[in-house]
This record gives C-alpha cells, sequence and structure tokens, in this order.
C-alpha cells in the first residue's frame, strides 16, 4: 500500500467485515449499502463498487482462496496525495479486498459465553461511521483482555450504553430483547438488524430503547452481536455476574438461528 495512502495517514477510510459461509458473503446488499452510506458522508462514494461488482470480486477471491469459513475484510480510502489535511481535487478513492479464513466461535464457545468490562466511551461522536480510527477500540479491547474479559460494554457519558467496542450490545428483561436506539453514538450493525429479524420471525418481542449502564445488573440476559462474534452471551460484567452467570434461554435461541442461516444445522465446517 502506498505511503501516502489517506487512509494510512489520516485515517480517511470506512471499512466492511463480511462472513462468507458456504462461499456465500452473508448479508452483502446490506454491508455494500453502509459502506456507500458511510463513503458517502466522507466524500469517498464515488469509491464504493456496484453491487454486482462485488458479487465477482468475492467470487474470484473465493476461487482463489476456497475458504469454508471466511470473512471479507473491504476497505475504501481516500487514495494516495502529496500528504496535505485536504488534497488538491478530485478525490481518488482506493478500494481493496481480500478474504481470510477464519474460525467463527463455535457452538460450545457460544454455550459457554464471555465476560465483558464496562468503560467509558473514548471514541468521536460519529461511530454510525465504520472508519479505521479505531484506536479508542484496540486500547478498550486491550484492558478488557487484560482483565481477563473479551468485550468492552462502553458507556457514553450520560451514563447509557452505547455498544461494544467490536459488537452491538442487546439486553432481555421480561422475554424482550431491547436493543439501544441507532443514533451517531453506535454502528447500525448487520447482525443485529438481523437479530431484530429472527425476533419477528420467531415471535419475540423486540424494541429499541435506552440501556442504562445501571440496570445491566438487573436484566435477565445480555449479549453482543457481530459479524465475528455472532451472537455471544455475556455472562459477567466487571465482578457482577449477569442472568445469574449462565447464558440465557432467549440468547441462546436467537444464537442457534442465526448459526442455521449461515450454515445450516450442520453448524460450520471444521
Ligand atoms: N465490527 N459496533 C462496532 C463498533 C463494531 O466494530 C462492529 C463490528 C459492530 C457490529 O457490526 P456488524 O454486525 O455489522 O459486524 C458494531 C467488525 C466485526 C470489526 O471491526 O471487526
Amino acid at each position: 500500500m502506498p505511503l501516502e495512502d489517506r487512509g494510512l495517514q489520516f485515517g480517511e477510510s470506512v471499512y466492511e467485515v463480511i462472513a462468507v459461509a458456504r462461499g456465500d458473503p452473508f448479508r452483502l446488499a446490506d454491508h455494500v449499502e453502509r459502506m456507500r452510506r458511510g463513503a458517502s458522508e466522507i466524500g469517498l462514494a464515488e469509491g464504493v463498487p456496484s453491487l454486482s461488482s462485488w458479487g465477482s470480486i468475492i467470487a474470484d477471491l473465493h476461487r482463489h482462496e476456497p475458504h469454508p469459513s471466511a470473512i471479507l475484510y473491504a476497505q475504501i480510502t481516500g487514495g494516495t496525495a502529496p500528504r496535505s489535511h485536504v488534497p488538491k481535487p478530485p478525490p481518488r478513492p482506493f478500494f481493496f479486498a481480500y478474504l481470510r479464513r477464519f474460525a467463527f466461535p463455535t457452538a460450545d464457545a457460544t454455550a459457554h459465553g464471555i465476560a465483558a468490562v464496562m468503560l467509558a466511551d473514548q471514541r468521536w461522536q460519529r461511530s454510525d461511521l465504520k472508519t479505521v480510527m479505531l484506536l479508542p477500540a484496540v486500547l478498550a479491547r486491550k484492558e478488557a483482555l487484560a482483565r481477563g474479559a473479551e468485550e468492552v460494554i462502553l458507556v457514553g457519558q450520560d451514563g447509557f450504553v452505547n455498544e461494544g467496542a467490536v459488537s452491538n450490545v442487546f439486553a432481555v428483561r421480561g422475554g424482550a430483547v431491547t436493543a439501544p436506539p441507532a443514533s451517531t453514538r453506535n454502528l447500525a450493525g448487520i447482525t443485529g438488524m438481523v437479530v431484530e429479524e429472527i425476533c419477528r420471525e420467531v415471535g419475540l418481542p423486540f424494541s429499541v430503547g435506552p440501556l442504562a449502564a445501571n440496570d445491566l445488573r438487573k436484566v435477565d440476559e445480555l449479549f453482543v452481536a457481530s459479524t465475528t462474534a455472532l451472537l455471544m452471551p455475556v455472562v459477567r460484567i466487571d465482578d457482577f455476574p449477569v442472568g445469574g452467570g449462565s447464558p440465557g434461554r432467549i440468547t441462546l435461541r436467537l444464537a442457534q438461528r442465526f448459526r442455521d442461516m449461515l450454515w445450516g444445522p450442520a453448524g460450520p465446517p471444521l
């Protein structure tokens, strides 16, 4: 990659991480649409390949690297220009993508759940844009790992949960699934969108509403959702157990349905 790529030097870029299961990019159109929205906001819309060309790009990558379980990483940057915060027009966006073999969490890992820590959200105020300015998420997750946890629940200055460091957060209360409202403080997750669809499909009440950090102790179940974690129960936050300290029934049901959508009842090939 050129040294003066604007994604490298300024973080001027948006990216997507897409699950590829059974050779198929999961919810490709939704990922492309989200990338197009983000790219438009930062002046890079021209660089987003059309949906039809994504299909052939991925098919090509897959032919060369036929991994049964993979993620597709795609990024569009502001391209290369002599270093200056504002380059001479016109913008010349640069797009790249690659496939990597990826071990998604097993059903056993999901049945186990993860621990999380709660930290103040130190990111900028446009966390709805999936940019590569990921240092706050990197530092937060390093802290989580150092404390024996996997994920971070990011709490805004208002005391409400925004999302995870690399996932969206969902609570289950009284048999209903709740997610924090869409805002500039969180990413519109594709996995989360599917969570809502599954709830509708199986007749579980789903609502959107603020989730106070203080109330996390009282929820029945808590889980995070992302392309790489799938649906993952959170069984401990900091030093208190969530929902009795083991994954909840509703979370596991949703998680299993999600796995079925990706791989069918057999699950991902080993
Ligand atoms: N991240 N919120 C944040 C901050 C994220 O980084 C992610 C995913 C999500 C969930 O989005 P989706 O369901 O579309 O994957 C929410 C990816 C996996 C990553 O950066 O590796």
